[in-house]
Formats: C-alpha cells, sequence, structure tokens
C-alpha cells in the first residue's frame, strides 16, 4: 500500500492518542548494546518500519529481541556480532547510533558510511570526533567505518554543533568509558533525556543539565532496566496542525506541553486558536484546537531544540500556504528540506524557495492533485494539505509515512478524515 487518497474539505473532529517518539525509541534500542547477558524492557514503542528495521539490525547482532503490542524485550547475548549489515545501515541512517555502544563495550564496530539522505549530507564526522578522543582508533576503509578501541577515557568533548546523533553516540559511548566525560554543546531535545533516562537505569550516573552539557560517569558494568519511550512531539504537533488546516475540533492526547512550546508560540503568533489541558490522572496532557478561520503570516527559523523543529517544517510551510498573507520559513538544519514545496505549488499553493528560506504568498485555496513524497516529513505535509484541498489528492511514496507515523490512515479516519490507501498497481 503505498498511495493515499486524501479527500479535503472536511474538519476534523474527536480525539487522537500520540503514539512513543521514533526518535527516542532508536537511540534507546541502541542502548541495549551495552548490556552483555542482560535484559531491557522498552515500552510505549511505535508500531514503525524504522522500528522495524533496528529491530533488524539488533536480530542481526545476535539480541534476541521479543514484541508484544507496544512493549519490547531486548534480551543480549555476552558476546555480538560488531558487523552492521549495508542493506540495514543505507535503509536507516540511524543504524549509525550502534557505534558508540559497540565500540565502548566490544572494543570494535564496523559501519558502512551512512550515506546522505534526500533532506542533506549528514556526515557523521562529530560522532567520529569525539570517539577518537575518548580514544578510539577510527578507519576508512572501502565505505566502511572500522572503529576500534581497547577501553575507551572519559574526557572534555566540545561539539562543533549540537547534533542529535552524535550526542546520543557519545552519551553510550561515555556509559562505558574509564572515567567521567563530560559533552559540551550538545543536543537538548527531549529525546536526548529519554535516553539518559534510560542509562541511569542501566546503573550510569548521567547528568543532563538541560543546559547543552552533559556528564557521564562510566561504569564497569550495566544492570537490565527498564524504561517508557516518551510521546512523539513530532507526530502530536502533525496532528494538532492537521486540526488547525481543517478548521477542525480535535484533541491530542499524551503531549507533554514543554516538547512543543515551539509550535504553540507560532500557533498563537498565527491566530490559531488552541487550550492544553492537564489530565484528571495528572500523569498526561492534551492540546485540543478549536476552529479560528485563517492564519496570520509568521516567519519562523528551524534551530535545533528549543528552537522551532526542522522536523515540523515541511507541515508548518502547509499550513501556511493559505494565511493571509506573506510567510517566511528558513530551514537552518538540512540544505535540501523543501522538495515537497514544488508539489505544494502542484496544488494551487504559492512557495518560491529563495537559499534556504521558503516565502509562501498565501491563497484563498488548495486544490487535490497526485503528489509525490520524497521523504518521511515531506509526505506528512502533503497529507495534510490534501485534508485542506478541494478534491482528491493521491499521495504517492507513503512507505516514506509508515518510517514515522503509526497507522496515520486508520487514526485520521477516526477524527472523520476521508483518506484510504491504495495499493500499488
Ligand atoms: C536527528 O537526526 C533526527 N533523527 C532527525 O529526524 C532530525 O531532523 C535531526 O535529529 C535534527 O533534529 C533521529 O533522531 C533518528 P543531527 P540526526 O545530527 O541525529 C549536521 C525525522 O524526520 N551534522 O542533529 O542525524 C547535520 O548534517 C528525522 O524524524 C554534522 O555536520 O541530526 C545536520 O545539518 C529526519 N556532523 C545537523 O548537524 C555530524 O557528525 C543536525 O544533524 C552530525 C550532524
Amino acid at each position: 500500500m503505498n498511495k493515499m487518497l486524501v479527500r479535503g474539505g472536511t474538519p476534523l473532529k474527536g480525539r487522537v492518542r500520540t503514539q512513543g517518539a521514533k526518535n527516542a525509541a532508536l537511540p534507546i534500542m541502541a542502548s541495549c548494546l551495552l548490556l552483555k547477558g542482560q535484559k531491557m524492557v522498552l515500552d510505549n514503542v511505535p508500531d514503525l518500519q524504522d522500528i522495524d528495521t533496528m529491530t533488524e539490525l539488533l536480530r542481526s547482532m545476535g539480541v534476541v529481541v521479543a514484541r508484544e503490542g507496544d512493549s519490547m524485550e531486548f534480551d543480549v547475548p555476552e558476546d555480538v556480532s560488531c558487523e552492521a549489515p549495508e542493506p540495514l545501515v543505507r535503509k536507516m541512517r540511524a543504524s549509525s547510533l550502534v557505534l558508540g555502544p559497540l565500540v565502548a563495550r566490544y572494543g570494535r564496530a564496523i559501519l558502512p558510511m551512512p550515506g546522505g539522505c534526500s533532506i542533506g549530507s549528514r556526515p557523521i564526522d562529530l560522532h567520529l570526533k569525539g570517539l577518537i578522543q575518548m580514544g578510539a582508533k577510527v578507519e576508512m576503509r572501502g565505505g566502511f567505518v572500522h572503529a576500534s578501541a581497547d577501553r575507551l577515557r572519559g574526557r572534555r568533548i566540545y561539539l562543533d554543533f549540537p547534533s542529535v546523533g552524535a550526542t546520543e553516540n557519545l552519551m553510550m559511548a561515555a556509559a562505558f568509558a574509564m572515567g567521567e566525560t563530560i559533552i559540551e554543546n550538545t543536543a537538548r531535545e527531549p529525546e536526548i533525556d529519554n535516553l539518559a533516562a534510560v542509562l541511569r537505569g542501566m546503573g550510569v550516573k548521567v547528568d543532563t543539565e538541560g543546559t547543552g552539557c552533559i556528564r557521564v560517569g562510566g561504569v564497569d558494568g550495566f544492570r537490565s532496566c527498564k524504561e517508557r519511550v516518551i510521546p512523539d512531539r513530532i507526530e502530536a504537533c502533525t496532528y494538532i496542525l492537521a486540526g488547525v488546516m481543517t478548521g477542525g475540533e480535535i484533541t491530542v492526547e499524551d503531549v507533554v506541553p514543554e516538547h512543543i512550546d515551539a509550535l504553540l508560540a507560532k500557533l498563537e503568533e498565527a491566530g490559531a486558536s488552541f487550550s492544553v489541558s492537564a489530565a484528571k490522572n495528572g500523569a498526561e496532557n492534551s492540546v485540543a484546537v478549536h476552529p479560528a478561520g485563517k492564519l496570520r503570516p509568521i516567519s519562523i527559523k528551524t534551530m535545533p531544540f528549543p528552537g522551532f523543529p526542522t522536523d515540523l517544517q515541511p507541515q508548518m510551510v502547509a499550513a501556511l500556504t493559505k494565511a493571509g498573507g506573506v510567510s517566511f520559513v528558513e530551514e537552518n538544519l538540512f540544505q535540501a528540506r523543501f522538495s515537497y514545496a514544488a508539489e505544494l505549488n502542484r496544488m494551487g499553493a504559492d512557495i518560491d524557495i529563495k537559499g534556504n528560506t521558503a516565502v509562501i504568498k498565501g491563497v484563498d485555496r488548495l486544490d487535490g492533485a497526485t503528489v509525490s513524497a520524497a521523504d518521511l516529513r515531506a509526505g506528512a505535509a502533503l497529507i495534510l494539505a490534501g485534508l485542506a484541498a478541494e478534491g482528491v489528492t493521491r499521495v504517492e511514496n507513503m512507505e516514506y509515512v509508515f518510517r514515522g507515523y503509526d497507522a496515520i490512515d486508520a487514526k485520521l479516519r477516526a477524527l472523520g478524515a476521508d483518506v484510504v490507501l491504495e495499493a500499488v498497481e
């Protein structure tokens, strides 16, 4: 099923529950490799193709992985294969998150260099630089990274850019290094804190001061652990925008408001109507979206957390195509993340890409068309545009969307949307 037919024009209504966060679950799954001869249980794991790919990768290394509903168990043998199969790494860049745990715990790792992807070049130089600073030997041979070390040593590392992946790989490597590691200018995304909680569960001292500096006290052994994946802030925001774009009345459940402040602030600026409410049991919050008419034009710059997330940039541009004026959206993390703009223009939008900025002149209507997703978030943006368009939109390459959105068709239908998946001819 790789196409979605979207008949637009229906204001969405009802409640939708946020899945577990893909970008928290993936590094946490990789961290199980630290647990020689022990187990990790992970709850609230989303049902996604990327999770399946990471599962396949861990199984190829010898980890016994079981799943029941949204709970997964990882039973790690005393010894694992330290080579990541090329097809899996090519399928998913996040496979490179096994590098830190493997080099630290088993003293070696062989990983195909993850190529670029449709949103940008995406090197892993900061990951490798940090490992080398901790004493690893790293060689590139035939498109593969060969990394080895007797025992990594803790030290102070300054990241040239607050990379999410580099922060995660080095946190995991530092967990089995000798002494303390201090990583500066780290990523501050909520997914980093989720990984830190897992490492603490394994018995590692981790201080994430939330200020972009992380201290990790290396240990000589780990204990089995059990952890819960945080809600997926990007998925939650995608549904919030679906409500805003269709003039609907929806409630998105299990949202952590502090994780989505950037979007809520921009929606307020654009004149959208929403309310954040704490659920009775005090554990969960939800965001309710109310009809509010045309959005006001706004300007956005994507930045590392707590800035406006790049993973929401395409969906936000889709929402601004029908705003009352000219909006500007500047992309600062990935240099090729506007692939969807031409597709939205096929639907009658008026988007002009100037360097790393999308200039969006608001139009009164979008019309359904056949459009193609070039990556995960681009696909989500095209579905949102289809929901807000007149007529039928056919979104192709849904396989990208299934990498990050669990049961998106069923969830949208539960909100009253007229969507159906279509099989390949
Ligand atoms: C994570 O990717 C997310 N993926 C991405 O989400 C997200 O877009 C990105 O962080 C930024 O928020 C996962 O968590 C699995 P980075 P990651 O390292 O870790 C440059 C989605 O849609 N850089 O923070 O790869 C890099 O080129 C995906 O769910 C280096 O130059 O992102 C980019 O410009 C897409 N050298 C910037 O830093 C390095 O060694 C941010 O990359 C590493 C990164």
